[in-house]
């Protein structure tokens, strides 16, 4: 299956994917239960419109060509215990603030995109987890199943899919409100400071900012006497990893007026880098949505299975239609990435290419001591994350393409997870505040330092 190379001339359907191979997908102990929970969120209204999705593949296309810059942050996972207005409007917060910065720096428009209002599944290394002579199902996200190492916890349950569409239609409603009641207006950037913005070392480069933006818009305000409408407001779109093949399928619908499927769960879904394979089931519901759509590139994905992939996915060669988000380590980015770049520039597909800095530098460590020495604990450096950046600038630079864009694990919150950053965490200072159930993110001054570098990067090199 799926080796041939026209790929467009089979007929596709959003079940079609179910005589692939599908990786990852969730063991129901009762199949017709799963099969019911399908129907009953396909009668649900979708969560994202056609022309929401339309507008973010024109700003893509946009970010293809350089004249925009892609920023596409949140949690590793969303959890349905903190589907709350605090921790919402703060990661809404820091990206605000980060676009702020990287309009500042780069002159280009900011596209933002939250990893959320649906990143809900996680893809697991092993299947299973053996703690203490026990062995039960891995923890596949809230979607799935549940965090507690008990089998009523662990096994598969189908109404997850009804409470994570119905979490992320809250989150989104939130969101909208937030949006149309001003929260994004660029007169008022007061609104998105966070508590402990002002303790911070990065507090008074980022107020400059703030003040050199603030009187840019009076100033342009008074040339035009009136208010720039354009900026009052700006959007965010979503994006999750589509990994549970059966709750993307059950929001892939046809709409009047236009041509094709759009999988209505969210602007923009992207293929894991373990379920990007020649036979999988993900590429082929993904092949016929129409959605923009990103595709994990790692150190392993060979040349030529990359122009597979874009001929499959984007036979018509679409700009806006496929983002490749580079994810391979500091370590490994220059050995994979040159390679990969040539291929695709070979196979005359335009993408946007997007760096990933944070899947490719996660690490095990052994704080000496604190609370958790002696324990094992994931973490990921700062300057590992920012090598990677670095050296996805440069290598693009020499290649003639751009980087049009950044992909971060990060939360509003003043958690400990990843080490390094202006304030110089380091293992011992992790076990303060570390509450990622799964990979560590930057923290709040952490993420808003990431965009001054990147800002200052593009600035410099313009
Ligand atoms: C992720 O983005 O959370 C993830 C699992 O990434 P990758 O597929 O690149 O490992
Ligand atoms: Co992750």
């Amino acid at each position: 299956m799926g080796s041939d190379a026209d790929a467009s001339a089979r007929p596709w359907s959003p079940a079609s994917w179910r005589s692939f191979r599908a990786e990852q997908q969730p063991d129901y102990p009762d199949a017709a239960a799963a099969e019911s929970v399908l129907r009953q969120i396909s009668k649900l209204p979708p969560l994202v419109t056609s022309g929401e999705i339309e507008a973010l593949r024109g700003q893509l296309a946009e970010a293809a060509r350089g004249e925009r810059f892609l920023l596409q942050g949140g949690d590793c996972a969303e959890s349905f215990d903190e589907c709350d207005s605090a921790h919402i409007a703060s990661v809404l917060k820091i990206l605000l603030q980060m676009s702020l910065v990287l309009v500042h720096g780069t002159r280009r428009r900011i596209i933002r995109v939250g990893r959320f209002a649906g990143q809900y599944a996680k893809p697991r290394t092993s299947p299973i987890e053996t703690r203490d002579g026990s062995t039960l199902p891995a923890y596949r996200g809230d979607i799935v199943n549940r965090i507690g190492f008990t089998p009523a916890e662990r096994t598969p349950d189908p109404t997850n899919l009804l409470r994570g569409y119905e979490r992320s239609a809250l989150t989104l409603n939130f969101i909208r409100a937030l949006v149309d009641g001003g929260f994004a207006d660029l007169h008022h950037p007061e609104y998105w400071d966070l508590d402990f913005v002002r303790h911070s070392p990065l507090a008074q480069d980022y107020r400059r900012i703030v003040d050199s933006i603030g009187s840019s818009i009076r100033f342009l305000e008074a040339l035009a006497g009136q208010e720039i409408a354009q900026i009052n407001r700006d959007d965010f779109y979503t994006s999750h990893e589509g990994l549970i093949l059966l709750y993307e399928q059950a929001q892939t619908r046809q709409v009047p007026r236009r041509e094709g499927w759009y999988d209505l769960s969210t602007h923009f879904p992207w293929i894991g880098v373990r379920t990007a394979t020649r036979d999988s089931a993900h590429v082929e519901y993904f092949r016929g949505i129409v959605n923009p759509i990103g595709v994990k590139v790692g150190p392993d994905t060979a040349p030529e299975h990359l122009v597979w992939l874009l001929e499959t996915l984007d036979p018509k060669r679409e700009v806006g239609r496929i983002t490749l988000i580079h994810r391979h380590g500091a370590h490994r980015i220059a050995k994979a990435l040159p390679a990969q770049i040539e291929a695709v520039k070979r196979s005359g597909h335009t993408v946007v290419w997007s760096c990933d800095p944070m899947h490719g530098n996660t690490e095990s460590v052994v704080p000496s001591e604190g609370p958790w020495a002696g324990k094992t604990v994931k973490t990921r450096k700062f300057a590992h994350i920012l090598a990677e950046l670095e050296q996805a600038f440069e290598i693009h630079r020499q290649a003639g393409t751009v980087l049009g864009g950044v992909h971060l694990e990060l939360t509003g919150e003043n958690v400990t997870e990843c080490v390094g950053g202006a304030r110089g965490l380091s293992e011992v200072d992790l076990s303060r505040s570390y509450r990622s159930q799964v990979d560590p993110r930057l923290n709040y001054e952490q993420a808003l330092e990431m965009a001054m570098l990147i800002a200052r990067r593009m600035s410099s090199r313009d």
